[in-house]
């Protein structure tokens, strides 16, 4: 018997059975949980590969300034036919293409946007306007601004020694003015000319 432990109702014997079994009940529980979660492990690593979280386009690195969606001249906010408003954008080391974004307050705008040369990323003040821009990929999502005012944008993927003053800005117009701007297919941006 020992000496430290009370003797009780059921017994030495009865008691380490009882805690033998608990124990046993939760090495099993906890080899379970461990075993789903390695599982959901490799089925999403599987299932998603190394993409970024958004739709996966590709776009190459090498033409992104020459060609196709990406050129200078078709960078920045553009309000379509179909009245959608997409920006496109560039992130380089260390700015972004336009340096100055226009966009609508209360209106959905859709993102478009790649890297040339390392992993950048952005987030356009507190809201929720934030993603990564990985070269070789097209990052898209669609968001929509409540209020207006200018709002600054970092890159907040590290990627250098500039890192830090790596940022953009963005200017939230209310819809009337901006719709009264955004005419004509044209690129619409803020940076001074
Ligand atoms: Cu670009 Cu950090």
């Amino acid at each position: 018997m020992s000496a430290t432990m009370p003797p009780s109702g059921h017994g030495d014997h009865g008691s380490e059975a009882v805690a033998v079994a608990a124990e046993r009940r939760w090495a099993f529980i906890v080899v379970a949980i461990i075993a789903f979660m390695v599982l959901l492990m490799v089925v999403t690593g599987l299932h998603w590969a190394a993409m970024p979280p958004s739709r996966v386009e590709t776009v190459d690195v090498r033409t992104v300034h020459l060609q196709g969606e990406f050129v200078e001249s078709n960078l920045g906010t553009t309000l379509g036919a179909d009245g959608k408003v997409t920006v496109r954008l560039i992130a380089q080391q260390y700015s972004f293409i336009p340096q100055c974004i226009v966009v609508p307050a209360e209106m959905p705008v859709t993102f478009r946007g790649t890297a040339t040369d390392a992993i950048h990323g952005f987030v356009i003040g507190r809201t929720n306007a934030n993603t990564m821009l990985v070269p070789g990929f097209v990052a898209t999502f669609t968001t929509s601004f409540p209020r207006t005012g200018e709002q600054l944008m970092p890159c907040h993927e590290y990627c250098g020694t500039g890192h830090e003053a790596m940022w953009g800005r963005v200017q939230v117009l209310p819809p009337e003015e901006f719709l009264s701007k955004a005419r004509s297919g044209e690129r619409l941006s803020c940076v001074p000319r």
